[in-house]
């Protein structure tokens, strides 16, 4: 049987809804000896900033039982290398490249998503509102609605592009948040972003990471992720990118049954760098073995079906 598995992302057409989750695959070209980066629905780069960013002090990531916590610190070279380097040599995979964004204030938002309008290669625009590992910017505009409609609205004024607003789940209320992107001008929704979380080094009796917090993902947080589609999915008409914690196929029908449109693969990447499109595969497969000819059917499927 021949099965559908493209979707569409506020005009953004996908061959099939597996993405990369940002900040786990670099630029792409690091995972490309062991990854058709060509077999994504599209590839998430690392977050950006206006100005290269060292990122946080080391040790920067550790593993827990279910996950690793991260503060990396939003590592990057700058917008003007990706211009100039990183995007033309990304062209040669074929693959649409999603590039995420984030800023200290508002306005650096805005110049970034103007910066990037009409550069060649770029499918779509994440605002990282979420990023719980920088003091400045990041999560401090995912937690409160004034401030996520703020940047999410500077930045949908300075940009043709598709605007996907990343979320997070150290919040109160994620729909608030969600809500709050959507009357701003969020052409979809990422959700979720790692959350905040420690570990203390009994040996030196000191947290063990230089940011001393850092951000959890990988199993751990799925349940908490596919709760965050649920709840986003009955009160936001926007399509959503579910992500957290996706190891398998299975657990990305999770995401898509929840309401996510598309998902992203993260953690699992560092595990396994052939995970997105072992994901891809599966829920292929998953179609077939159901009899089910397009994936869209599946879209928020738990919320219909009894029981
Ligand atoms: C090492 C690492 C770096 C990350 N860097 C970013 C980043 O730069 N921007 C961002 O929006 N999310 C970043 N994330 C969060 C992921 O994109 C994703 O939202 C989160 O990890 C949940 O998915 P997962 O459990 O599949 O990893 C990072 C996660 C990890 C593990």
């Amino acid at each position: 049987m021949k099965t559908k598995t493209a979707v569409d992302i506020a005009g953004l057409k996908l061959k099939n809804p597996v993405l990369t989750a940002s900040g786990t695959v670099g630029f792409g070209e690091e995972y490309a000896p062991y990854l058709d980066l060509s077999g994504l629905g599209a590839l998430v780069v690392k977050t950006i900033t206006l100005k290269p960013r060292a990122g946080n002090p080391p040790p920067r990531i550790t593993e827990t039982p279910a996950g690793v916590i991260n503060a990396v610190g939003l590592q990057n070279p700058g917008v003007e290398a990706l211009v100039a380097d990183i995007l033309p040599r990304l062209a040669r995979f074929g693959v649409p490249v999603i590039v995420s964004i984030a800023g200290e204030t508002a306005g650096e938002y805005a110049r970034l998503a103007g910066r990037l309008d009409g550069v060649p290669g770029i499918a779509a625009l994440e605002v990282n509102i979420s990023c719980p590992n920088v003091k400045a910017g990041g999560i401090a505009f995912g937690t409160e609605p004034a401030m996520t409609a703020e940047v999410v609205r500077r930045v949908r004024e300075n940009t043709a592009l598709p605007v996907i607003a990343k979320l997070s789940p150290n919040v109160t209320d994620i729909r608030t948040i969600a809500l709050a992107a959507a009357g701003a001008g969020a052409d979809a929704l990422s959700l979720i972003n790692t959350l905040s979380a420690m570990v203390i080094d009994v040996e030196r009796r000191r947290p063990l990471l230089g940011n001393v917090f850092g951000g959890l993902s990988g199993p751990a947080v799925r349940p908490v992720a596919v709760r965050a589609v649920w709840q986003v999915y009955r009160a936001v008409a926007l399509p959503l990118i579910g992500m957290g914690g996706i190891m398998t196929a299975r657990d990305a029908l999770e995401f898509i049954l929840a309401g996510a449109r598309a998902v992203a693969v993260g953690t699992a990447n560092l595990v396994n760098p052939g995970a997105a499109a072992a994901v891809a595969a599966g829920l292929e497969q998953y179609l077939a073995e159901q009899g089910i000819g397009d994936i869209n059917e599946l879209v928020g499927a738990a919320h219909r079906t009894g029981g």
